[in-house]
């Protein structure tokens, strides 16, 4: 098996530039998809890769991103199912090198990483990224909102940037869920609720929200300081053989996409996710990510 990564990202040009065909004119602003291929990702029965790939050759410049897509194809460019090929995760993160030196040459230790302004960017400092539920989890970034990348003015002292920026925010849990007992089997009350807490830092809208979880995965809420619910997540299980419909898998998770200023959180408060799994069976390492779009009140914060 020899399978790709196929990656679709959408972004809006703020700047009229030459008009390519594809891109469509969107409240006066260049909307523009391209479509990048990994190189060849080899595997043999049972052998994992895990592959960092620097210099990508994505858009560059002061632009805002929509969406971000990916897909596993074969060398053919046909989708791959999950149980020939698990796709675990993948993430994009921008990141800085020193200046003049060669993009090709400059491994990790001399990057800065450019991290998203979530809490969680010391462990999760990814922009996007998903895992198995790709194919059927929305990334859109609704309007007018968009991820900004390339900003000029940004890169530390010495650097430049290669690419990206954003205001991803994320509240990780990694555990393990234990088989229910029989009581709770004769109850019918077979599910694992795993609660974690964070502090957000900065308030603002809610966006856009979505839950990442592993196989056994019912579905994530997350909750304000007071127990409102801000967003519910929930696992669509596959029911075939083919790509993007593999049974036992998780291949997506709903979105929420509250109309702005209908879902605020403000500076400080307290977060909480609830991850249910099935505890039917035990299930190790299993995750419960929250990935929320944030947009301050700009106005506000200027007063
Ligand atoms: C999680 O489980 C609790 C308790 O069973 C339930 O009240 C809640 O609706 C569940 N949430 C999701 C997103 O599945």
């Amino acid at each position: 098996m020899w399978p790709f990564l196929l990656l679709l990202v959408t972004l809006l040009l703020s700047t009229a530039a030459t008009l390519p065909s594809e891109a469509l004119n969107v409240r006066g602003h260049l909307l523009k998809s391209k479509t990048f291929l990994s190189p060849a990702i080899f595997l043999r029965p049972g052998s994992v890769s895990n592959k960092i790939y620097f210099d990508v050759a994505f858009p560059k410049g002061h632009i805002a991103l929509k969406s971000f897509d990916a897909e596993v194809v074969d060398e053919h460019g046909v989708p791959v199912p999950l149980h020939e090929t698990y796709l675990h995760h993948w993430v994009v993160e921008p990141y800085y090198i020193p200046k003049g030196a060669d993009a090709a040459e400059t491994k990790l230790s001399k990057i800065i990483p450019r991290r998203n302004s979530g809490v969680c960017k010391t462990t999760l400092g990814q922009y996007y990224g998903l895992g198995s539920e790709t194919r059927h989890t929305a990334t859109w970034v609704p309007d007018p909102y968009g991820i900004e990348v390339g900003d000029p003015v940004a890169p530390p002292e010495g650097h430049e940037e290669k690419q990206w920026l954003l205001n991803v925010f994320q509240i990780d849990i990694e555990y393990q869920v234990e088989k229910c007992s029989s009581e709770d089997r004769a109850k019918n009350d077979c599910v694992h609720v795993q609660v974690a807490k964070q502090i957000l830092p900065r308030g603002g809208d809610i966006v856009f929200g979505v839950a990442h979880q592993h196989s056994g995965g019912i579905g994530a809420s997350l909750h304000g300081e007071d127990g409102r619910l801000l967003c519910e997540s929930v696992a669509t299980y596959g029911e075939g053989r083919e790509a993007g419909n593999e049974e036992g898998y998780i291949v997506g998770m709903s979105t929420c996409y509250p109309k702005p200023g209908t879902v605020t959180v403000s500076d400080g408060e307290a977060l909480t996710v609830v991850s249910n799994y099935s505890s039917e069976r035990q299930h190790t390492g299993v995750m419960g990510l929250f990935y929320i779009l944030v947009a301050e009140h700009e106005q506000q914060s200027q007063l």
